[in-house]
């Protein structure tokens, strides 16, 4: 899309819905909420539309796109379910889920979208939004998160208005997002792989599969020729500001994101504090992540000192992120 277009702010209500699945039909770009993070979506089989998602997020390079539908039968038509597939799909869709698996014979998603593999990331988001949308328009929608490369994962409509206004056709505005990480990544090829943790916790997964997962190895997603993950981009995350982990003091010019009720040295000193929850509560934890990381990185302090996070449930999500988050652009 051509930066300078003019830029359509909804709320979700029906005639909204409707206006989107128009303008998907029509090779636009819509911005809608999952229950995961906002997504960009447009019509997958449509490879200009597709081309212009990478244009308006400003993406260096073309990161395969997860293909969005309304249900199981949908995901069918372009990806081969097999067992352990079918298995995890009936469990967890609609959900924070995203399975990649071989391309049927004739899938119609773009082969952009796919960057030239024989696989296709898929996923049935949950948000009665993002189902209504893709109800609607009946296809497909490739949708990375809406937000400019590099940046956080948009959780409020504010936060995709401040990256893409003049970059995309339309944002539907369905209020905060609900998981607040993006979609836990399964490859499943001979066994079952955590491609990327996410807003479905690992043991939940683990717990259906009746064992556990492997997970990819940290430095398969840069320079493989074939890469498994190819977006997992360790700086895909970061904010301007400098993150320090596992932080349990704050220094001077520091802001302070804090987890849990025990105190810090020094967070009277913090130029902002920010509790991601007050209770130790990890999925409360996930929905405020990335609008406090956004928040405190406007503070113009030296560093964003981040305490402990526990690792299990949306734990590992979380410190995923915090992690690519640290690594800096
Ligand atoms: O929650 C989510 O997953 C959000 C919402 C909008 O659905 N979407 C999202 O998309 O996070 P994105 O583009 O930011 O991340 C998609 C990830 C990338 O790391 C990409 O490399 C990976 O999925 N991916 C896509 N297709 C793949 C494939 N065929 N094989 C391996 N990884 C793939
Ligand atoms: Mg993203």
């Amino acid at each position: 899309m051509k930066v300078g277009l003019k830029t359509q702010i909804l709320p979700a209500d029906e005639a909204a819905v409707a206006v989107a699945a128009r303008c998907l039909r029509e090779g636009g770009l819509v911005a809608f909420p999952t229950e995961t993070v906002y997504g960009l979506g447009a019509d997958a089989a449509q490879a200009a539309a597709v081309a212009a998602i990478y244009e308006a997020k400003g993406r260096p390079s073309f990161n395969p796109l997860i293909a969005h539908v309304a249900d199981l039968k949908a995901a069918r038509q372009i990806a081969r379910f097999d067992a352990t597939a079918t298995e995890l799909a009936e469990a967890f869709w609609p959900g924070p889920l995203t399975l990649v698996l071989p391309k049927t014979a004739h899938c119609p998603v773009a082969e952009l979208a796919t960057a030239g593999l024989d696989t296709v990331a898929i996923r049935v988001p949950a948000h009665p939004v993002a189902q209504s949308i893709l109800r609607a328009f009946g296809g497909a929608v490739v949708a990375p998160s809406a937000n400019l490369s590099g940046h956080v994962s948009p959780t409020t409509a504010f936060h995709v208005a401040g990256d893409l206004t003049g970059r995309v056709d339309l944002i539907i505005d369905g209020g905060p997002v609900n998981v607040g990480v993006e979609s836990t990544i399964v490859a499943c090829f001979d066994q079952a792989m955590l491609l990327r943790p996410g807003g479905l916790p690992r043991e939940a997964i683990e717990r259906v599969l009746g064992h556990a997962m492997q997970r990819l190895p940290e430095d398969a997603g840069s320079d493989n020729a074939q890469p498994l993950a190819p977006g997992m981009l360790a700086s895909h995350y970061a904010p301007r500001t400098p993150v320090r982990l596992n932080a349990t003091e704050v220094g001077d010019g520091e802001a302070l994101l804090a987890f849990g009720s025990d105190p810090v040295p020094g967070t009277d000193k913090a130029l902002a504090v920010m509790n991601l929850s007050d209770s130790g509560d990890l999925n409360e934890a996930a929905t405020h992540l990335f609008g406090y990381l956004r928040t405190l990185d406007a503070k113009g302090s030296h560093a964003i000192a981040v305490m402990p996070i526990p690792h299990h449930g949306l734990g590992e999500a979380i410190n995923d992120r915090l992690r690519r988050a640290a690594m800096g652009r």
